[in-house]
């Protein structure tokens, strides 16, 4: 439900969301997904996510930038594109799925948590690996 609420927000204030059509549609999310991950997204892993996924790449993952975020882990994809409530990172911000994350951290504040709710509803599947359209 919340996905979806999100969606339309974000489809109702894109400039020209109307005359997109449904053929450029894929690409336009795709767009915005990516603007809403370097505007919203990556300062808050930077601050929180990178002394572990950065370099180190602990358990597979990489943070730093969105493509091998979205390659996601050893655990599989990071997110279900549309999908929060489906997505990894999101349910172990939430508390949702174990071991929380920041692990050994506080949680994000519920701000930070919408930042990235938001980016995984912005995305396009076919920006995500294994989620079924995209290349493996
Ligand atoms: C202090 C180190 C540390 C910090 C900081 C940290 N993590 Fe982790 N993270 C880990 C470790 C260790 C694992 C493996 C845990 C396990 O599977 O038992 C992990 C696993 C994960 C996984 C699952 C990866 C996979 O596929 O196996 C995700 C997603 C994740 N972290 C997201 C985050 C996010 C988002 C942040 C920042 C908000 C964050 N982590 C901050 C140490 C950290």
């Amino acid at each position: 439900m919340d996905a979806m609420r999100n969606f339309v927000l974000a489809a109702g204030s894109a400039p020209g969301a109307g005359i997109v059509g449904i053929a450029g549609f894929g690409l336009a999310q795709a767009a915005r997904g990516s603007e809403v991950f370097d505007a919203r997204v990556r300062p808050i892993l930077e601050r929180r996510c990178l002394g572990c996924h950065g370099a180190d790449r602990r358990s597979g993952l990489d943070l730093r930038a969105e493509a091998s975020a979205l390659r996601g882990g050893s655990r599989g994809p990071l997110v279900v594109a549309g999908k929060p409530d489906e997505s990894l990172i999101y349910r172990l911000l939430t508390g949702r799925a174990e071991p929380s994350m920041p692990m050994g951290g506080e949680r994000l504040p519920d701000a930070e948590v919408d930042e990235i709710a938001r980016w995984i509803t912005a995305l396009p599947p076919e920006a995500v690996p294994h989620s079924g359209a995209a290349v493996g």
